[in-house]
C-alpha cells in the first residue's frame, strides 16, 4: 500500500504545534495556535484547488480574474476537528460546512457516528475532512465512508498530528483519499493515544477533561 501522505514543513507551524505539545500551554494559546496552524496548513493544501478565468468589471474598467471551478465543503469531525475548522473558514468564508459527530468507545477504541449533517452538493465539491489527531484512523476512516455514501468524491484529510498506525489504516480503507498532516509522530500508547502527540485534542481545545 502507497500511502499518500503529505507532512506540511513550514518553520511557522513547527513553531506553533511545539508550543501546543507543551503541557505547559494553556486553553488560550491552543485555541490560538490550533487556528493559526490550521489557516496555514489550508492555505498549502488547497494550492492546488482547480480554477477558472473569469472577467469581471471593476467601479473603472474591466479586468479579468479567478475563480474556484467547484465549491468547497468542510466537514470537521467532532468535537476537535471543529477547532481546526474555526482557523480555516476565515480563508474560504464560502466554503459549506458539514459535521460528523463520533464517539470513541474508551474499552475497544472503535468509532460510532453519533451525528451526521452533510450539505447538498457535496458530489460537485472539493471536500476537506477535518480531524487534528488521526490516531488509530478508525474515526477517520469512518467517516470518511460515511461521506463516501452521501456522494462525496474529492476528499482531502486535513490532521494536526498523524501516527504509522493511523495512516496505515486509513490509507488501508482509503487509498483514494490524501492525507495531511503538520507531523508524523512515533507511535500509538496502549489507551491509543499519540506519543509524543498532545494529549487530548478536544479537552485542551475546550478546556474540558
Ligand atoms: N485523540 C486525541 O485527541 N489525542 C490523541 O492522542 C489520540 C486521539
Amino acid at each position: 500500500m502507497s500511502a499518500d501522505v503529505t507532512v506540511i514543513e513550514h518553520p511557522l507551524i513547527d513553531a506553533l504545534l511545539t508550543q501546543i505539545r507543551s503541557v505547559d500551554t494553556g486553553c488560550h494559546t491552543f485555541r490560538i495556535n490550533l487556528h493559526t496552524i490550521s489557516r496555514l496548513m489550508a492555505f498549502e493544501i488547497t494550492r492546488d484547488l482547480p480554477s477558472r478565468e473569469i472577467e469581471i468589471t471593476t467601479p473603472l474598467a474591466t479586468a479579468s480574474g479567478s475563480e474556484l471551478v467547484r465549491s468547497v465543503v468542510m466537514i470537521p469531525i467532532m468535537r476537535a476537528g471543529t477547532g481546526m475548522l474555526n482557523g480555516i473558514i476565515d480563508i474560504i468564508p464560502d466554503a459549506k460546512v458539514g459535521h460528523i459527530g463520533m464517539a470513541r468507545d474508551e474499552a475497544t477504541c472503535l468509532p460510532t457516528t453519533y451525528y451526521c449533517k452533510l450539505p447538498e452538493g457535496i458530489n460537485e465539491a472539493d471536500v476537506l475532512l477535518i480531524d487534528p489527531m488521526l490516531a488509530t484512523g478508525h474515526s477517520a476512516a469512518a467517516a470518511a465512508s460515511l461521506v463516501k455514501e452521501h456522494g462525496g468524491r474529492n476528499i482531502r484529510f486535513v490532521c494536526l498530528v498523524a501516527c504509522p498506525e493511523g495512516i496505515e489504516h486509513f490509507c488501508g480503507e482509503h487509498p483514494d483519499i490524501p492525507v495531511y498532516t503538520a507531523s508524523i509522530d512515533k507511535e500509538l500508547d496502549e489507551k491509543s493515544y499519540i506519543i509524543p502527540g498532545l494529549g487530548d485534542a478536544g479537552d485542551r481545545y475546550f478546556d474540558t477533561e
